[in-house]
């Protein structure tokens, strides 16, 4: 059992296979948090707590005496508010006499097999692995509302997730203004943080900072988990490297607006708080209701790269679902950058015979297929075909295409709707709006309000009706615009704070019913590219588009600050035409199949339009693919390089779980003249076994590790290698 209560010491303790996690509800019945980190072999983690005089921090009235007792020092599961912890706080809630103070007290706790589940909302769930729950139950007895905390404890994978319930005993409505998932402490050490921020074709770009005095403040309030911020944070030690070092993952499983403040406090001690942003939010509850958080995934390693393979295998195995969990997702040809909005059935076939003729497996038929939609003006909305691009609908179109042996896939945008589009002049309700005020437009479209029961059942019905009458294997379901003027037309006033939220239960239930209905379906998330890549949209998608940003040399930075989370099996990666349509640089073929062949492989350029030695290379390139494909999808991943190496170069390596295979990867920057040498060491190989390198020496696992591998001559327009390593003996 992974979990256990000492009646003793009265302490909760966790623990997993290389790590442990305590609490102890103390003598004035807070929940204490004691240590989360590696496995020691201790079981009573009390002792570093010495008493001593707190100075200006007060002290709870039953502990008056004691001047060493303040909940302003004290490392706490979740914190009270109001009441003497004057750091970042979980949770605040106001109620009918206009007070807010709160004093969250346990009051019991339950261990159950298996991993709970949050009604609503996408959580990790359990394979009948090995899982267990434990629920704390606190409580503040003058205002009657209890906090649920669950904990599940994935023993084999390092993780722990965490959620709160509020729930509401008393008899009077009490208005929640912030509810946070999870508080994690770490009362000693110095720390830094890794965040990944970015902007629209340039996202999940990681920065490291020293935590300094004060508050840090990671989050969006856009109505998506963002270009800008993802709901992701790791916390490690100062000298934390890929192989060593405290590294602590914060990871929500939620697609709207998020917040995580870490606070080094004046003892130097930090505080960690991720959750929903409170800024926009406010929720009625009733008596008798509770009010469940977004699921966090924590977990603990040693070194980066270890931190990143928990989060990759639990995302791989306990997030994604599905019939393409964990197997082939097929090569496929989108025709956005090779067409754009300007096409007809004719220019797609001819797209789709070069893509069938090389190799590849499913066309995607991107925006621009439905009525009015020649430009981002219009059509929005109204979900069926253009005849004057498409005279007999998707059909035969459809059709056309399984004949020549690929599967067919089709780009949509739910939750939007364009002015010009017979959808909003029918529902002009059905927009986020907000009264009296001309909205901002983005892209010249409006958000759909997903709170509304009638919007996600036109939704379901329209999507069920496209993908009941087509042979459809795969949909690309965009989101082209941040949430502004979040006004819901069917809400009440005093519950227009829980709208943003309730888009988001919205989303989920319609993402839900479709997947649920179409098992057979490979749906990809996007957002402008990858502005909502998080693990609540992969419990539904298996795989995200990474960005709008195709231009590899700008994709070796984006991809490397989303593998610090995300397995590569998310992360859908295309190679598309040089010069790039983003940035104007020109790259080689093989560079770009290189950096693309890193996660879920495609093409995304005019096929018609290549010449014949580069579609022998592209032949050769959807050869490899399939040769190596299962070690990108089901072995680890290393980054071999590091920020400051990828001025000039970015590396990175696959290895198989047997460690009898290794691909690595490497794209230069950089080509320095007379020292076009770059020299990397190995990693993940069994030290002891004799591998082939590239077919040309052998070699022990140890040398390549220990003493590296150099790659020679890597001169010219960013050069990129890929070097095979096979296990001999
Ligand atoms: C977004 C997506 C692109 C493409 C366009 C179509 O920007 O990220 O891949 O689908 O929309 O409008």
């Amino acid at each position: 059992m992974s979990i256990h209560y000492d009646e003793k010491t009265r302490q909760l303790i966790l623990e997993t296979r290389n790590t442990c996690y305590q609490m102890r509800i103390d003598e004035t019945r807070y929940l204490k948090h004691l240590y989360y980190g590696p496995k020691l072999g201790q079981t009573d983690m009390t002792y570093p707590f010495r008493i001593y005089d707190r100075g200006f921090s007060g002290n709870p009235y039953d502990m008056q005496d004691n001047r060493a007792y303040s909940l302003d020092s004290m490392p706490q599961e979740y914190t009270s508010y109001g009441v003497g912890d004057f750091r970042i706080n979980t949770i605040t809630a106001s109620y009918s006499d206009g007070s807010r103070c709160a004093e969250y007290r346990y009051v019991s706790h339950e261990i159950t097999e298996g991993k709970y589940r949050i009604p609503g909302l996408p959580s990790v769930y359990d394979n009948g692995d090995n899982v267990h729950t434990l629920t704390v139950t606190l409580a503040d007895t003058a205002s009657n509302i209890s906090v649920r905390l669950y904990y599940g404890v994935f023993e084999d994978l390092d993780i722990i997730t965490r959620t709160a319930e509020i729930i509401n005993g008393g008899d009077e409505t009490v208005w929640l203004r912030k509810a946070a998932s999870v508080c994690l402490e770490l009362p000693f050490g110095k720390w830094d943080m890794i965040h990944f921020h970015g902007r629209h074709c340039m996202e999940r770009q990681p920065e490291r900072v020293p935590l300094f005095h004060g508050i840090h403040t990671i989050s969006s309030g856009r109505g998506m988990s963002s270009h800008q911020h993802n709901p992701f944070i790791v916390l490690c030690d100062r000298k934390a490297t890929e192989d060593s070092g405290s590294c602590y993952g914060m990871m929500m499983m939620y697609s709207g607006n998020h917040k995580t403040e870490v606070e080094l406090d004046q003892f130097d001690g930090v505080r960690a708080v991720m959750g929903l942003n409170d800024e926009r939010f406010r929720w009625e509850l009733m008596p008798g209701t509770s009010f469940h958080t977004p699921e966090v995934i924590l977990t603990y390693a040693e070194g980066l790269t270890r931190m990143s393979h928990n989060y990759h295998r639990v995302i791989n195995n306990n997030v994604v679902r599905g019939e393409y969990k964990l197997s082939h997702r097929p090569i496929l040809v989108n025709n956005w950058e090779a067409t754009y909005f300007d096409f007809n059935e004719e220019k797609l076939v001819e797209i789709a015979a070069k893509a069938a003729e090389l190799g590849m497996e499913l066309f995607v038929l991107d925006d621009g297929w439905f009525r009015n939609r020649n430009d981002d003006k219009a059509g929005l909305g109204d979900w069926t075909p253009d005849t004057q691009k498409l005279p007999d609908g998707l059909g035969r179109l459809i059709r056309k295409i399984n004949a020549l042996g690929l599967k067919f896939g089709l780009w949509i945008e739910p939750e939007m709707v364009s002015e010009n589009s017979d959808l909003y002049r029918r529902h002009p309700d059905w927009a986020l709006t907000a009264p009296g005020r001309a909205p901002m437009m983005a892209r010249n479209q409006l958000v759909l309000d997903m709170s509304r029961k009638d919007v996600r059942d036109y939704l379901f019905d329209a999507i069920s009706e496209i993908l009941k009458n087509n042979n459809i294997d795969y949909i690309k379901w965009d989101f082209n615009r941040p949430l502004s003027d979040v006004y819901s037309n069917s809400t009440p006033a005093e519950k227009q704070g829980e709208v943003p939220h309730r888009y988001y239960l919205g989303f989920y239930e319609l993402y839900e019913r479709l997947t649920d209905a179409f098992p057979h379906v490979l749906f990809e998330g996007c957002a402008g590219g990858g502005g909502r890549f998080d693990a609540g949209v992969l419990y539904y998608s298996p795989q995200i588009w990474c960005s709008d940003n195709t231009d590899p040399i700008s994709r070796l930075r984006i991809q490397y600050g989303t593998s610090f989370g995300y397995p590569q099996t998310t992360v859908a990666a295309h190679v598309s035409a040089s010069p790039n349509h983003q940035t104007g640089r020109r790259t080689p073929l093989s560079t770009r199949a290189v950096t693309a062949m890193t996660g879920a492989f495609g093409y995304e350029l005019d096929l018609t339009k290549l010449s014949e030695e580069e579609c022998d290379e592209i032949k050769a390139q959807i050869k490899r693919y399939k040769e190596v494909e299962d070690v990108i999808r089901d072995g680890d991943f290393y980054r071999l390089s590091d920020l400051e190496d990828s001025s000039r170069f970015v590396c990175w390596e696959h290895v198989s779980r047997d460690k009898s295979r290794c691909m690595v990867s490497i794209v230069v920057t950089d080509p320095l003249a007379n020292a076009a040498t770059v020299h990397v060491k190995l990693k993940g190989l069994d030290p002891e076994a004799l591998y082939s390198v590239g077919g040309e020496f052998e070699c022990l696992g140890s040398a390549l590790m220990e003493n590296g591998y150099t790659f020679m001559q890597l001169l010219g327009d960013y050069p990129a290698l890929q070097l095979d390593i096979c296990r001999v003996k």
